[in-house]
């Protein structure tokens, strides 16, 4: 497959992987991409999964056509894509591995040599002159790890973008853009919006007309047409995502529930939203759904309902891994409304409120719903209470 003048995609798709990094369940599995720039000198840029390495060289060789590659950019060492450079390096004895010195301080510890008579540091703003193409280095740091580099093909306007506008699935099924981005973003990359909305700036300066990440499609409108008719679509989204804004108008309600009385109180509470012109309300359990989307809700959402359990005195586990979850991923700028059940002492409320401590920007109603068992009419009053305050 072309990508742009010069520019062929030599990745693979991973369909044997159970969960990706360990955690994250992929239903349509995983691309490990990589691309080809052939030009007066070849650079093949990044590596694939161990799994895939010969896949992958394969793929490189018919690229190349009986050349032999000069450069191997290593954009990020994350094993999903640093796990074939080994092998890359002893098909291609002559070839020079470009990459941050973050990056090779890791090849160190990964493969115990740093390729010291074979490497090119690069920093931000150094430049790789392939012939026509020319490649401008763009330091990501944090997006995903500390030693990301990115780089710019200005002759084809192309940005290799690590794992920035990647998402979960592999290239041979069809599936939505923004559900499994937006899962994957917030999974991998959520926690650090700053770094991202830094790289975002320094793409906004360059003429990009193609984004070639690291998973998932590569993003251009000549390849999306039938779907998303720019590249200004995706950066938007990435923008919302990574100032923690709100994406969709409308009120998430994540609940764990023991007997199903919780359950009834959502289902009560989601209703009330939704009859006071809420427009939208989503109601997940977090107990039977994919903790990954649940986590994408919180994040897409302005506003979020908490609704638990007292158990063991405080907080059903269920929802206090949920609220972990979003601590650790920087949760913030969100209004939320807290839902507790306990039938002779709860504490659910105040345990998540405890949790949540840690978020900044986050503001908690002052409207509390305590059911006692099975909601009845006190509870139903506090849910008119807190949909109301929640809807101001
Ligand atoms: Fe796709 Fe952070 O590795």
């Amino acid at each position: 497959m072309n990508i742009a003048q010069g520019i062929a995609y030599v990745g693979v798709n991973d369909h044997e992987i159970d969960l990706f990094e360990g955690l994250y369940d992929v239903p349509n599995g995983m691309a490990y991409n990589s691309y080809v720039i052939l030009d007066e000198k070849i650079a093949v840029m990044d590596s694939v999964d161990a799994r895939f390495t010969q896949q992958w060289l394969d793929n490189v060789a018919a690229a190349v056509d009986g050349r032999t590659p000069d450069y191997l950019v290593v954009h990020h060492m994350e094993p999903d894509h640093s796990g074939s450079i080994q092998a890359f390096m002893e098909a291609y004895p002559t070839a020079t591995v470009v990459a941050s010195a973050k990056a090779f301080a890791m090849m160190q510890l990964y493969f115990g040599t740093d390729y010291a008579d074979r490497q090119l540091v690069v920093k931000e703003g150094a430049t790789l002159s392939l012939g026509a193409h020319e490649l401008t280095f763009v330091a990501a740091p944090m997006v995903h790890w500390p030693e990301v580099m990115m780089s710019y093909d200005a002759a084809a306007k192309v940005l290799f973008s690590a794992d920035a506008f990647g998402k979960f699935g592999a290239l041979d099924v069809e599936e939505d853009w923004a559900c499994e981005a937006r899962r994957y973003y917030f999974g991998i990359v959520g926690k650090f919006g700053k770094q991202v909305q830094a790289l975002l700036k320094k793409v906004g300066k360059l003429d990009v007309a193609a984004i070639c990440p690291l998973h998932g499609p590569v993003l251009c409108d000549e390849y999306f047409a039938q779907t998303e008719s720019d590249l200004g679509f995706y950066l938007n989204l990435y923008n919302i995502w990574s100032s923690y804004g709100v994406e969709t108008e409308g009120v998430f309600i994540a609940y764990t529930s023991v007997y199903g009385h919780t359950k009834e109180a959502v289902e009560q509470l989601a209703a009330k939203f939704e009859a006071a012109g809420c427009p939208k309300v989503v109601v997940s359990d977090l107990a039977r759904e994919d903790m990954a989307e649940c986590v994408e809700d919180a994040f897409r959402y302005g506003k979020i309902v908490l609704a638990t359990t007292t158990y063991n005195g405080g907080v059903f586990p269920t929802m206090s891994t949920f609220i972990e979850h979003l601590v650790e991923h920087n949760y913030q700028n969100k209004l939320v409304g807290l839902v507790e059940n306990g039938s002779w002492a709860p504490t659910a409320a105040k345990g998540m409120r405890a949790k949540l401590e840690e978020c900044k920007d986050l503001t908690i109603a002052e409207a509390v719903v305590t059911v006692k068992g099975k909601a009845g009419d006190d509870a139903a009053a506090q849910m008119d209470a807190l949909a109301a305050e929640m809807l101001a």
